[in-house]
């Protein structure tokens, strides 16, 4: 079913609760990931990767996303994820995202301001999708945006091992934090606290005291990237702190490739059977999402 990220993320926090988003790049993932939601009775974030969106079937994966949230028995949002390219975000807010990270973070502050503004003003004058009308009860905006302060290393796509002075750098300024959600008009804050996209080498760094700061002052949910590689107990503790949407992606493709790995062999002896295959797959993402789920939704 259909709902807004801001009430899911807001409802989510109320009840001691986070939501994961995982990242899909196809249609067999993102329905285990559905179906592990349905299973646990948890709502869910399927978010598509900006070089997805940029390709015509990036496009139609998302209508066919969209068609998943909508017939599902709990709330589901799909998010365009880390988009600054105005056409592809009004294109695929069109297919059927109904939310958008609007990623001004590799820009000056006021500059990333101006990027998610922009963003709100080119989907106010397209009009909006047909389906988001919906959701627009309360007047708010109907296509939700989240936006990023301060600069998240690590590639997107392919995880690499990050050291630690890496994980360090770029970190949300707190003393920017409201100012900028104010002013940009973002509904969710993504944070840079240490955390990376792809891997860490050694333990995750996370700046606990950075997270205080920012949640004190906070008016958004906060949202945290590259949550792959971190700890259970530390993914909790952030949720504390008013993080209340937990991003996944190599965790996920990192589970499905063992599987393939281990599989495709007997598979391919048995017939060619990639039917068979692709039922590995799908329980493997779902095992990975039911139990992330519990985790951070229980
Ligand atoms: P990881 O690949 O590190 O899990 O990060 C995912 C993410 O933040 C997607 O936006």
């Amino acid at each position: 079913m259909r709902a807004r990220l801001d009430e899911l993320v807001t409802a989510a926090l109320q009840r001691g609760a986070a939501v994961p988003a995982f990242t899909c790049y196809d249609f067999t993932t993102a329905t285990a990931v559905v179906e592990a939601a349905e299973e646990t009775g948890l709502p869910v974030i399927l978010n598509v990767a900006p070089k997805t969106a940029a390709t015509r079937a990036g496009q139609r994966l998302i209508a066919a996303l969209r068609g998943l949230a909508d017939g599902a028995s709990v709330p589901v949002c799909v998010q365009l994820d880390h988009a600054s390219d105005l056409a592809v975000i009004v294109e695929s807010v069109r297919s059927g995202a109904d939310c958008v990270l609007a990623d001004g973070s590799s820009l000056g502050f006021e500059e990333n301001i101006a990027l998610v503004r922009e963003v709100r003003a080119a989907l106010d004058a397209d009009g909006g999708p047909a389906h988001s009308d919906a959701m627009d009860a309360d007047g708010g905006p109907a296509v939700v945006l989240e936006a990023e302060l301060g600069g998240l290393a690590g590639d997107e796509d392919k995880a690499f091992a990050l050291d630690s002075d890496v994980q360090a750098a770029g970190l949300t300024d707190p003393a920017q934090v409201r100012d900028f959600a104010e002013r940009s008009g973002a509904q969710l804050l993504a944070v840079a606290i240490g955390n990376v996209h792809g891997k860490y080498k050694g333990a995750p760094q996370i700046r606990w005291d950075v997270l205080e700061r920012i949640s004190a002052v906070a008016n958004v949910p906060l949202v945290l990237h590259g949550a792959s590689g971190i700890p259970a107990d530390e993914l909790l503790k952030a949720r504390t702190l008013g993080v209340g949407k937990v991003n996944f992606n190599t965790e996920l493709r990192t589970a499905i490739l063992a599987a393939l790995e281990a599989e495709t062999a007997a598979h391919r002896a048995d017939g060619e059977n990639l039917q068979g295959l692709l039922g590995r797959w799908s329980a493997t993402a779902r095992e990975f999402a039911a139990a992330t789920l519990r985790t951070l939704g229980e």
